[in-house]
């Protein structure tokens, strides 16, 4: 049985969790597809069912990113597969019952899930270093259980309730979830007027942020992005080794300062199986 690990992670948090979960499972061969890449979006992967996928995602109230085509990549037959969403110590809303249902009607059957807490994208004071050690213990502990249900019990069934993930003592977060999860359709955008990056002296065009973003929208040569393009995931400005690019829109700014003082109480992973 090979381990499949398929992520979309412009942060790196949604990677090191299903990274950790793949090395809880012990001695398995693991193989990694980065969807990141907009190639690897392209091709259509057929799993067979005596393959194991991890499918990892970063939310922002719904699957965030670019989901559909990463479902619309994969194919299963009988394939179990594991689902695994990130969000920032805020809430998950419905992701992971959106991400059975997708999967599920394209061959997989979910036979395990997880709900994990990453360091928030535009915020480093929000769930700051997470998955931290404590975080690393639960997702090895989550990937041995995996192994021993699916490789030695040959269980593939989902005992667990899969459960939604809401803001807590949180006003502006509550309407804003209320308003976006009343929206059709189980994928998150961010409003493209939102999208205002600037690229300062700093920048030494190694070119790291071109290479990382999923759509093809930053370009170092004219030291420009293409806004509409931009899905403000802020992976280009995560990966930029001297921290040139930052987040510029006045309301971003403005809700995360407000964020910042609403998700100090640390969140739990939860996990399904
Ligand atoms: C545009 C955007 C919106 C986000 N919205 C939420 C949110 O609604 N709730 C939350 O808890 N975290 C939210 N986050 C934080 C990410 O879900 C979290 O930091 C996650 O760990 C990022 O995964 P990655 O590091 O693999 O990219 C948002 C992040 C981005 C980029």
């Amino acid at each position: 049985m090979k381990v499949h690990l398929i992520c979309f992670s412009p942060g790196g948090t949604t990677k090191r969790t299903v990274r950790n979960i793949a090395e809880g499972m012990g001695d398995v061969e693991v193989i990694e597809h980065d969807m990141l890449i907009q190639e690897n979006r392209k091709k259509k992967y057929n799993f067979k069912s005596d393959d194991l996928v991890i499918l990892g995602m970063m939310t922002s109230t719904k699957l965030f990113g670019v989901p559909e085509e990463i479902f619309n990549s994969i194919q299963g037959h009988n394939t179990p597969i594991v689902g695994i969403v990130l969000y920032g110590n805020g809430y998950y809303g419905k992701t992971l019952i959106y991400m059975k249902r997708e999967v599920e009607s394209r061959g997989f059957k979910m036979v395990g899930a997880g709900a994990f807490i990453g360091q928030h994208t535009f915020a480093d004071k929000i769930a700051t270093g997470r998955p931290d050690a404590k975080d690393k213990d639960i997702q090895l502990r989550f990937g041995k259980n995996i192994y021993e249900k699916i490789f030695i019990n040959k269980d593939f069934s989902l005992k667990s309730k899969l459960k939604t993930g809401w803001p807590k003592n949180d006003t502006f977060s509550s309407v804003k979830c209320a308003l976006i999860s009343a929206l059709p359709g189980y994928g998150a955008k961010m409003p493209y007027t939102w999208n205002e990056l600037s690229i300062n002296d700093n920048c030494i065009s190694c070119k790291k942020c071109e290479k990382h973003c999923p759509v093809g929208a930053i370009h170092i040569s004219t030291r420009s992005f293409d806004r509409k393009k931009c899905l403000c995931c802020y992976g280009c400005a995560n990966v930029c080794p001297k921290k040139a690019i930052k987040l510029v829109n006045p309301t971003l700014i403005n809700i995360m300062k407000k964020v910042e003082t609403t998700r100090t109480e640390r969140r739990e992973p939860e996990v399904f199986l």
